[in-house]
């Protein structure tokens, strides 16, 4: 039996994908619980993109199981695809935001999507432009803004509909370490308020400053488990309370 959540929201069960001869995810288990934040790493090509399209229904596995807060994702009706995409943000390393779409307009096309009232919409999206500092740039079109303000929209954007799940394909691949530092700490901010965030990157420093739990893919194989502790938490955890044991 599956069709539990266990306290994961998602599951993941000897999924494969193949691109014709070719094996993009090979025999992936794996869990991810309620309000995790998870890294998923590797190197070019190790299949971390794959894995994030398979997650929010890009496209479809090739073999095996994935379920997602409950929901068997093969079992899906195309009718009920809409409101799973829902549940999930993404953020992609190149921005994605619509070049003819003001800032207001971009992040506000979610809610209007899923058919929210338009004074909600407006409250909503000044409310979540406002977390990532980008409320004066409200009717900017995204061409003028630096790369660190467009991915601070996308940002805005993911988090709008309060999903369930944010993804991040590489969301700093393209920015300066101060404006990565950011867009970071915002992924944080919404992880703390109850989402649950999984990033891929192959950006090892990234994981080391950030800290949490990490999953290695290489050549389309789940190959390690690492938990690194981020080193300013270790230090609190330390001050904060003596007589506890480290983990
Ligand atoms: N649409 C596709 N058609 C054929 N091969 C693909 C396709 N998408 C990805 N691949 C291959 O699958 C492997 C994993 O790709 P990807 O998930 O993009 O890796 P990563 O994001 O870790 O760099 C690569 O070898 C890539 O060339
Ligand atoms: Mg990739």
């Amino acid at each position: 039996m599956i069709d539990e959540n266990d306290g994961n929201i998602i599951r993941m069960f000897h999924v494969y994908r193949r691109y014709g001869p070719k094996n993009a995810l090979i025999d992936i288990t794996l869990d991810v619980s309620k309000n995790e934040f998870l890294f998923i790493t590797g190197p070019s090509g190790a299949g971390k993109s794959t894995l994030l399209k398979l997650l929010y229904l890009k496209e479809p596995v090739s073999e095996g199981q994935i379920l997602i807060d409950g929901m068997n994702l093969s079992r899906v009706s195309a009718k009920r695809i809409p409101f799973l995409r829902r549940k999930i943000g993404i953020i992609f390393q190149d921005y994605k935001l619509i070049p003819t779409k003001t800032v207001f307009e971009n992040v506000a096309l979610v809610l209007e999507v899923a058919g929210k009232k338009r004074r909600l919409i407006e409250k909503k999206v000044k409310s979540v432009l406002r977390t990532v500092g980008m409320e004066e740039r409200l009717n900017s079109f995204p061409p003028v803004l630096s790369g660190g303000e467009q991915q601070r929209v996308a940002v805005a954007r993911a988090v709008v509909g309060d999903p369930k799940i944010i993804l991040a394909d590489e969301p700093t691949g393209s920015l300066d370490s101060e404006s990565a530092g950011i867009v970071m700490d915002f992924l944080k901010r919404f992880h703390t308020r109850g989402s649950t965030v999984i990033i891929a990157t192959h950006d090892k420093e990234l994981i080391r400053k950030t800290g949490g739990r990490a999953v290695h893919l290489k050549e389309g194989r789940l190959k390690e488990k690492m938990n690194i502790e981020h080193r300013t938490s270790n230090i609190e955890h330390r001050m904060g309370n003596d007589e506890e044991t480290e983990l």
